[in-house]
């Protein structure tokens, strides 16, 4: 049994991509836990639907600059010019053969997964460093650390993510602000849903020269059934609590076992041994 966290005094905490999945629940968790929680969502629907369900719902377009610009200044209007914690959580995947994909599509995965959360990480520092006070908690991904086929854009931008908060890390270790990453493996949400999406939107399937393979892609894509180890999206919630509320956050957080399973065998294998074991794993 684990032990329970100490609830704290309320804190602003703003989480990006909440309209589902992850970033639902933990508005959800964090909320019950006693935290003020902005939940963003792109769509102005899903803001409607946060708001129905009893939370601070705001749009929040990673894609669009003046969207984070807005939606910061609306947070620290509501606060008093106070933020505690961002969850950088809104993200998509872009399936496809790396061959396969071209710059309009890797742009468009970064501009979301990579560009749109450094810009509002950029925004809200000045908040943070004024305070000497924040968190910012980076969804990674067991794919931040490890390849697997056909997902060469969204592994490149969770390796980006990663080397960002890295960075950022050594660059605030003179401050009270910490970055964490967390590094879920599959948990259940509309990720394959909205992957799927853009697979069909992005990749010209017919034309590849993987199009025998994308058979099994578009199996997984189109399944409703859990991988193993599969986690629903409240397993998030107490590796973000502790990010969020730790005096000494951990630069990592690891979720699910394929994480905690792959992150040390990854460090021992060579790279050959690991790429036939990776290949066991692929599509
Ligand atoms: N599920 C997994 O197995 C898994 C594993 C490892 C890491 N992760 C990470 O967990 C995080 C949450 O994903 P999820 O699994 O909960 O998937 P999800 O249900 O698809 O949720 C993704 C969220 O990101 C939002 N989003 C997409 N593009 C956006 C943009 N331009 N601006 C703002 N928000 C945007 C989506 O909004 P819309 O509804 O408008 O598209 C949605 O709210 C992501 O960072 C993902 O990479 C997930």
């Amino acid at each position: 049994m684990t032990t329970p966290i100490p609830v704290p005094t309320e804190r602003a905490i703003l989480i990006t991509g909440c309209s589902s999945g992850i970033g639902r629940s933990l508005a959800q968790g964090l909320t019950a836990r006693g935290h003020r929680v902005f939940a963003g969502a792109r769509k102005e629907a899903d803001v409607q639907a946060l708001r129905a369900a009893g939370l601070e719902g705001l749009q929040l377009d990673l894609d669009d600059p003046e969207s984070i610009t807005t939606a910061v200044a609306q947070v620290l209007d509501a606060t008093g010019n106070r933020l505690f914690g961002l969850v950088n959580n809104g993200a998509y995947g872009q399936p496809g053969a790396v061959e396969d994909l071209s710059r309009e599509a890797l742009r468009r995965q970064f501009e979301t997964n990579v560009f749109g959360t450094q810009e509002l990480i950029n925004q809200v520092l000045p908040v943070f460093r004024a305070q000497n006070a924040g968190r910012i908690v980076q969804i990674s991904s067991i794919l931040g650390f490890m390849c697997l086929t056909y997902r060469g854009a969204y592994n490149a931008s969770k390796y980006a993510l990663e080397a960002l908060s890295d960075t950022l890390r050594l660059e605030l270790r003179d401050t009270d602000i910490h970055v964490s990453l967390i590094e879920p493996g599959p948990i259940r949400s509309r990720f394959r849903e909205n992957a799927y999406r853009e697979f069909r939107a992005h990749v010209d399937i017919a034309a590849s020269a993987h199009r025998d393979k994308y058979a099994a892609v578009i199996a997984r894509l189109e399944s409703h059934d859990d991988v193993p180890f599969t986690l629903p999206p409240e397993a998030m919630l107490r590796p973000v609590i502790k990010a969020l509320e730790s005096s000494r956050p951990r630069p990592r957080y690891r979720v699910t076992v394929p994480t905690h399973v792959f992150a040390p065998i990854k460090r021992l294998l060579p790279d050959r041994w690991f790429d036939r074991l990776l290949a066991l794993l692929s599509d």
